[in-house]
């Protein structure tokens, strides 16, 4: 049995002020004890939303990471070890926004899933096909590949920490949502690739679907069998919205 997971992606957002709200607001939701939740503030946020959600279940993960898990020469990133030490336990790896907006390669996604698995943090790494991908039936190719290039140099194991999260891209910040089929297609899809490697760790893996979830839509996505919680943008800017989501599961 996979435990849900509802995961808030704050994305580049927030001032102190705002950002004091809404922790009020998400420590005192009511949302069953069998969902588990995490939010994932601005990297300046981190240090208040720890000590705002102390006595809350709702833990703390960070929107990236830098591709080394030391200390030293890369300006203006944040190591994995900092984060660990700031009380985050999650890592947003490989968002498409990064993908697509700032470059990050394959490569680099792998080096920071690594980094951060080395300094105990679990990756969430975001896989998802663009909309011109998807038109030309790659969607699932692109997100094998994305899959791939963290499994073949890690392997199987290194699921049994991390958690997918499938964001097509075309979906993302656009009110326009994956069906609930078209997304258990592809979360099948990607747990029968992690299958092919160990069907125990498949098993065990859950899958996130992300892309203009809401609390009008959640309850119908996360009924499918494959689809395991979800990694939620906009929504979760609003406690009374995620709130909803986190309740929909
Ligand atoms: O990481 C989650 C995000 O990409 C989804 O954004 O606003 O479509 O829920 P949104």
């Amino acid at each position: 049995m996979r435990r849900p997971l509802v995961a808030g992606n704050w994305k580049m957002n927030g001032t102190r002020s705002s950002v004091a709200g809404l922790v009020q607001d998400l420590a005192a939701m009511d949302v069953p004890e069998a969902v588990q939740l995490a939010v994932f503030p601005s990297a300046v946020h981190l240090g208040q939303v720890h000590e705002g959600l102390f006595r809350s279940t709702i833990e703390l993960g960070a929107q990236d990471c830098a591709f080394d898990a030391g200390f030293g020469a890369l300006t203006g990133e944040v190591s994995p070890k900092q984060l660990a030490d700031l009380g985050c336990e999650w890592v947003l790896v490989g968002h498409s926004e990064r993908r697509l907006l700032l470059g990050e390669s394959d490569e680099i996604v792998r080096r920071k899933f690594e980094a951060a698995l080395s300094c105990g943090l679990k990756p969430i790494l975001c896989v998802g096909e663009t909309l011109e991908q998807r038109e030309s039936g790659k969607a699932f190719e692109v997100v094998e590949a994305q899959l791939t290039a963290i499994l073949g140099p890690l392997g199987i194991g290194v699921f049994e920490k991390a958690v997918v999260a499938y964001e097509p891209v075309w979906a993302i910040g656009t009110g326009l949502t994956a069906s609930p089929e078209q997304a258990q297609e592809v979360h099948a899809a990607i747990r029968a690739r992690l299958n092919k490697a160990n069907s125990l760790v498949a098993a065990g893996t859950r899958i996130l679907y992300g892309g203009s979830v809401k609390p009008q839509n959640a309850a119908e996505l996360f009924a499918m069998p494959d689809i395991d919680g979800g990694l939620i943008g906009g929504a979760s800017l609003s406690a009374e919205d995620f709130g909803a989501i986190c309740r929909a599961v």
